[in-house]
């Protein structure tokens, strides 16, 4: 059969209960289209800082490094600054097995309510591309003069030629996959006058080379405003480290829940194993209830085996998902529902065994 080694890092707070109904859904895929996924279990989190002082071990990443893929949960909780948990695990990551492609999908999917009065599932249908090892997130910056009045901090963004051709290639790819073509590119060359210009010139030259494929731009601060009043305008939306993450949250929003919302962070050229996790967070205000909703992870693990080839499996896990939210099934308290994470676990994975 064909095999799989998958390495899971549940990670923090509700990462430990989202991350068991996805590894149920995937075992019902795996059986039903035959093929085997061989599970590396890591429980490294924000208890392995409080105890080791350290997120991971020191040779973590290496070993991550034989898996074919990563199936994260989520990272970050009290107690530890976001900055060193995150920095500490998911960030590594990305940056180490040079994931720079963030691939998260915005849907509206038949049965979820969107907040946006009106629209209709064919209408809020697109994918935020997000440059996911450079940009904002730099290592390059410090504090200085820390405690007297000369106090400063800095950060530089950081756009390499390219890191910021291989993202916009890959949105121009994806739109050719599309039936609409579209790629729009978040900017903000107004205001931010290195880094912004340079994007907008790198998106003209990616954009000569796809006579096919319709183009425009709009500044973060507009964009935000236009995903909320035209989201039928976007098809693929590509933007910086940053623009990527705050449209990533605000996409799902619009779509009905962040709890759905899946992601993937993408190697496209293998050398590395590529990561998946849902957009949202550890959640601690609803950790440990049982309540938060599994889709967005279960969602991601569709996208993982979609990456590895057992494209059929991707779609049944979707399918069973589009088909539980549009036919009243069991739904969270986030969807309006009562039912419980490993409620909707076990009815996704029953709807993959049934086929
Ligand atoms: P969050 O996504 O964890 O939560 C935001 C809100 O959405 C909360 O009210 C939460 O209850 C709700 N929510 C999130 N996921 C849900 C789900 N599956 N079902 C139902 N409701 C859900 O964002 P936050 O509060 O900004 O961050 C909490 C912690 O998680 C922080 O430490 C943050 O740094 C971290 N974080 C990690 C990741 C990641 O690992 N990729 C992503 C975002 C935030
Ligand atoms: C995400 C998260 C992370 C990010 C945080 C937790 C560092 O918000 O995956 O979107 O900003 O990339
Ligand atoms: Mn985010």
């Amino acid at each position: 059969a064909r095999k799989y080694r998958i390495a899971v890092v549940p990670g923090d707070g509700i990462g430990k209960e989202t991350v068991p109904e996805g590894l149920r859904v995937l075992d019902a895929a795996a059986r039903k289209f035959g093929f085997e996924l061989t599970l590396d279990h890591f429980d490294w989190s924000c208890e392995t800082y409080k105890e080791t002082g350290r997120m991971m071990p020191e040779d973590g990443l290496e070993q991550l490094r034989p898996a074919d893929s990563i199936f994260l949960g989520a990272v970050g909780w009290p107690g530890v600054p976001d900055h060193i948990s995150l920095w500490g695990l998911l960030i590594p990551m990305r940056r180490g097995f040079d994931q720079y492609v963030s691939l998260r999908p915005c849907r509206l999917m038949p049965g979820v309510r969107t907040p946006l009065a009106g629209r209709t599932p064919a209408e809020i249908d697109f994918y935020v591309v997000r440059e996911n090892t450079e940009g904002e997130y730099s290592s390059v910056g410090g504090r200085m003069f820390e405690g007297t009045d000369r106090e400063f901090v800095s950060q530089q963004s950081v756009l390499t030629r390219t890191g910021t051709d291989r993202i916009l290639r890959y949105a121009f790819e994806l739109a050719m996959t599309r039936p609409r073509k579209k790629v729009t590119s978040a900017t903000k060359s107004n205001g931010i006058t290195f880094t912004m210009p340079y994007w907008d010139e790198r998106f003209a030259a990616m954009a000569a080379q796809y006579p096919e494929v319709k183009t425009d731009q709009f500044h973060i601060d507009i964009l935000c405003a236009q995903f909320v009043q035209h989201p039928d305008w976007f098809d693929v939306v590509v933007g910086s480290n940053l623009f990527g993450d705050i449209l990533s949250d605000l996409g799902p929003a619009v779509a009905g829940s962040i709890g759905i919302a899946p992601s993937a962070n993408i190697n496209p050229e293998k050398t590395y194993p590529s990561m998946f996790e849902p957009v949202h967070g550890s959640a601690p205000d609803i950790a440990g209830k049982g309540i938060c909703n599994p889709i967005g992870q279960i969602w991601s693990g569709a996208m993982m085996l979609e990456h590895l080839g057992e494209k059929q499996a991707a779609d049944a896990i979707v399918k069973a998902i589009e088909t539980l939210l549009a036919e009243g099934g069991p739904r969270t308290r986030d969807l309006g529902g009562q039912a419980s994470t490993v409620d909707l676990g076990k009815a996704l994975a029953e709807a993959v065994a049934a086929g």
